[in-house]
């Protein structure tokens, strides 16, 4: 890439980071759900870095980044009115919008679909990025293609430090998890990835659907099927009323056999497991809690070289079921029904 090193950029520095995005560059920020690698969306070779530097499949499209409704209307063919109420409800915020194109955006930006995926993001450093450049910032999230996202400034340094030209360090990202794609080119409109505005909260403005056995079978989003989320650790996710009882059973072999094993579980059962490295995901029930949490967890995996990390299932509303999508994921399939009705 011809970097020699990352720079590491404070807030206040925000005008660096714009100039190096001015010039071709492409540099991280934080947004409100995760860190995002940005270029220039409207410079091809410059939004060609980003695939180089995330080793990312050419043919998965990335999200227009914008700073208002205004910005996103030269993009776009055209807002049907129950996404426009969604804009007004959502943004700035973890809602991502998939609409039809205009041939102002490059096709190396949406992976020649036509149509673009495009959010305001709900941060102050990615709000005042966008405001300094003036040209939407392409993004996806600042990690290796297939790895966890990252949401400190330091996940992004281990997944990419001397491949991109600067990082800005604004602390950790709220949410956690990505932002909710919604594909607003069908009726009705249909969830495509769920994230950080619930499936719920978008029904009571619109219809809506989300369908997760299509999600495990044939991704409709590009995307899906190369998002993994995972660590090196091999990651089984137990679920049902049983987890904890299979969770030892399952281990115990493991454990004979000298291999390091972890699990992610609520602070409250942490003592279940004695003989397990315990990665706590929060008070029992905190959901937003643990997306926040959810990816350091998993490179925490790594950074405590476990072979073997099992994980506690949580229940499929709200939050839970962007949760449990990128765990499923990082499970690679892996995924054990105890005692409840959990499919394989
Ligand atoms: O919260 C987020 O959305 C973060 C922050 C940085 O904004 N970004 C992010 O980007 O997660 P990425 O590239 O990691 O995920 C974007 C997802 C991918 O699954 C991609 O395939 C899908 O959105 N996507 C992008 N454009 C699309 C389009 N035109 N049609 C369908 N899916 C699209
Ligand atoms: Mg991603």
């Amino acid at each position: 890439m011809g970097v020699e090193k990352t720079k590491v950029l404070l807030p206040e520095q925000i005008k660096e980071a714009a100039e190096l995005l001015a010039q071709g560059e492409v540099v991280a920020f934080p947004t409100e759900t995760v860190y995002g690698l940005g270029a220039n969306a409207l410079n091809p070779e410059a939004v060609g870095r980003i695939f180089t530097a995330k080793g990312r499949p050419q043919d998965n499209p990335l999200i227009l980044h914008c700073s208002g409704v205004e910005q996103v209307e030269p993009f776009t063919l055209e807002i049907p009115s129950a996404a426009r109420l969604l804009m007004e409800h959502f943004w700035p915020g973890p809602l991502t919008l998939v609409l039809k194109k205009t041939g102002a955006v490059p096709l190396v930006v949406t992976a020649g679909l036509d149509t673009v995926a495009v959010r305001v993001p709900d941060h102050p450093v990615a709000l005042s990025l966008l405001q300094e450049v003036n040209f939407p910032i392409a993004a996806p999230s600042a990690n290796l293609s297939g790895r966890p996202s990252p949401t400190r400034a330091e996940h992004v340094l281990q997944d990419l430090g001397g491949r991109i030209a600067a990082v800005v360090d604004g602390g950790e990202t709220g949410w956690g998890v990505e932002s909710t794609v919604l594909d607003c080119t069908v009726q009705p409109f249909r969830v495509l990835r769920p994230g950080g505005v619930t499936v719920e909260e978008l029904q009571q403005l619109v219809d809506v659907t989300w369908d997760a056995i299509q999600e495990l079978e044939a991704p409709r989003s590009p995307g899906m099927k190369y998002e993994h989320y995972a660590p090196n650790a091999e990651v089984f996710l137990v679920t049902g009323p049983g987890a904890a009882p299979k969770i030892l059973e399952l281990s115990e072999p493991l454990l004979a056999d000298g291999q390091k094993v972890g699990v992610m579980t609520w602070e409250e059962r942490a003592e279940l497991y004695p003989a397990l490295t315990v990665l706590p995901m929060g008070r029992a029930g905190d959901l937003s809690s643990l997306a926040h949490k959810l990816y350091h967890l998993l490179r925490a995996a790594d950074q405590l070289g476990l072979q073997v990390l099992f994980v506690e299932g949580v229940d499929e509303d709200h939050l839970g079921l962007a949760i449990m999508n990128r765990l499923r994921k990082a499970a690679k399939g892996r995924v054990i029904s105890a005692g409840g009705e959990e499919e394989a």
